[in-house]
């Protein structure tokens, strides 16, 4: 898998990947598909310190993660959540290892000192993958979000990036 930082001639790719995450599945609580003008906003909305990372094989771009800020106020700076969303037909191949790999490696250059993942349940490939790649288990909130007309419990993850705990971001 070749991983390169996302540019706007991915945003059609990106779209056709995330919006699985949207039709009939809890996956993300978004509820409008994204569509070339939603896309260019949510990214020119992006602090320059944010990362987008896609995933090509054989030319093909078959994989997106991204960091965002965990919350916005200054103090929470030095955490970042991850996101990653593979198409449908790559999954379960190890490419989710090596591109989810390649943002945190991305994060601890960055001087990030934790990453978090926020994992609507059930989802057992993702709670495997973030497992696998070193996030533990911090608790579950229940009934925290709504879709397809039911609640869904969310389980938050979290990972230490750097071993240097600077105070990035710091005020
Ligand atoms: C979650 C996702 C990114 C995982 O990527 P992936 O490439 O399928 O995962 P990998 O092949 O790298 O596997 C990572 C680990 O998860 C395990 N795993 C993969 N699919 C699994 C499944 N369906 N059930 C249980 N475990 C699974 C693998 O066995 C592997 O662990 P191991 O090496 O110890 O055996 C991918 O399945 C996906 O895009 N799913 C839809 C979107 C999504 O759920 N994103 C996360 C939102 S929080």
């Amino acid at each position: 898998m070749l991983i390169r930082d996302a540019t706007r001639s991915d945003f059609g790719r990106i779209n056709e990947i995330y919006n699985w995450t949207l039709v009939d599945n809890h996956v993300s609580f978004d509820t409008e598909p994204f569509d070339l003008e939603s896309r260019s906003a949510w990214w020119d909305d992006r602090h320059p310190d944010l990362t987008c990372l896609v995933g090509e094989d054989d030319g093909t771009v078959v994989g997106v993660t991204y960091s965002t800020f965990y919350r916005p106020k200054l103090g929470y700076r030095s955490t970042m959540e991850t996101t990653i969303v593979l198409d449908d037909a790559c999954r379960g191949k190890g490419f989710g290892t090596v591109l989810l790999g390649a943002l945190l490696d991305r994060l601890t250059e960055q001087g990030v000192h934790l990453a978090v993942a926020i994992v609507a349940l059930p989802n057992d490939a993702s709670v495997s993958l973030h497992r696998k790649l070193g996030y533990s288990e911090v608790g579950i909130l229940h009934e925290v979000g709504t879709k397809l007309g039911q609640y869904w419990d969310t389980m938050l993850l979290e990972r230490r990036c750097g071993s240097d705990p600077s105070l990035r971001g710091s005020t």
